[in-house]
């Protein structure tokens, strides 16, 4: 294999542009050409490719966001897509894909790699840790500590007029955000989209704690079945009609997304696009390469996309007995 290229596709995640770094320079220590392509499959679609030098990653280590660009591609699900990339592909002789993103991505790469065969590893970059086959994902320790800055302002400020507020972490799918920023912000109740915690338990539990709190924090992932929190502190607030009570909602949104990687994204995103390069010059293919417990594992796209990583029971228990 002489010639590779590289890309990042669906939602950013910090971490992202330590990963591509250190994809183009295993690939240049190997002696190899490393392509990148910008916006991911649309721009694989378009030939919108470009060979990279060792400065092209210069001084991206710490930087948000993706150098290659994202993008979500709709063409790319149609075979005529997939054909056009390929030929755009062949035409610089590429022979191996590096493709960074979460499971959107691998789905694509899993398609492309059964009916073109050419040989792909994944990084797992998203902020939502919802990826079989790794123990986190490149983003996901950034996104919580970004939230968890806010929550601990916002508390300050609950706290001061003793009020409740619902604040709603990302996770369409997933609560581990929400979770990790539940125990770690000291949250009151937890809502997430695999457990189910009816509006009656919500201010079951609310009631409950108005004999040992005056103010309260309520962290509800944007998946979560009863909806996002300004629904969900509409439904509550319409049950305790009469109370001096007063509710607030936040909305972290895309700030999650953003902003320079802590040490463990960047350790994660270099790893694990070190190991895709040599996982690739070793025959490696039609997988993605994780970390799990400290180890390089590499875990078919299949496994990724299909299995499931559920929270731990321990974390829903250790946030709950210590909301008391
Ligand atoms: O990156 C994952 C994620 O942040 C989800 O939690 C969220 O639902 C989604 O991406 C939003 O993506 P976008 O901003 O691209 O619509």
């Amino acid at each position: 294999m002489k010639k590779i290229a590289v890309f990042t596709s669906g939602g950013d995640s910090p971490g992202m542009n330590a990963c591509i770094r250190a994809v183009v320079r295993t690939g240049i220590y190997h002696e190899i050409d490393v392509y990148g392509i910008m916006y991911g499959y649309d721009g694989m679609i378009h030939g919108n490719i470009r060979k990279m030098q060792s400065h092209s990653v210069s001084n991206i280590l710490q930087r948000g966001g993706t150098i290659l660009k994202s993008a979500r591609s709709e063409a790319f699900r149609t075979k005529e897509g997939r054909k056009k990339a390929y030929e755009e592909l062949s035409k610089h002789g590429i022979e191996g894909l590096v493709a960074i993103g979460g499971d959107g991505t691998f789905t694509g790469a899993k398609i492309f790699f059964e009916e073109f065969g050419l040989p792909t590893v994944g990084c797992p970059g998203t902020i939502d840790n919802d990826i079989f086959g790794t123990d986190y994902t490149i983003g996901f320790d950034t996104a919580v500590n970004t939230a968890l800055e806010a929550i601990d302002k916002i508390r300050d400020t609950a706290a001061a007029h003793d009020r409740i507020f619902f604040i709603e972490v990302m996770g369409r799918d997933s609560g581990y955000i929400a979770i990790e920023c539940g125990i770690g912000g000291g949250a009151e109740l937890v809502m997430v989209p695999e457990t189910t915690t009816t509006i009656d338990e919500v201010v079951k539990s609310l009631k409950g704690l108005r004999k040992s709190k005056t103010s309260s924090i309520v962290i509800v992932a944007e998946g979560d079945e009863e909806g996002g929190a300004a629904e969900i502190m509409d439904k509550v607030k319409s049950r305790f009609k009469g109370e001096d009570k007063e509710f607030k909602v936040t909305t972290l949104g895309h700030i999650q997304r953003g902003g320079s990687p802590t040490a463990k994204d960047r350790i994660l995103g270099s790893r694990s696009g070190m190991a895709a390069v040599e996982g690739l010059l070793k025959g490696e293919s039609n997988c993605m390469a994780g970390i799990i417990n400290d180890q390089v594992i590499y875990s078919p796209f299949d496994a990724c996309i299909n299995k499931s990583k559920p929270l731990k029971d321990e974390y829903l228990r250790l946030q709950e007995l210590l909301s008391i």
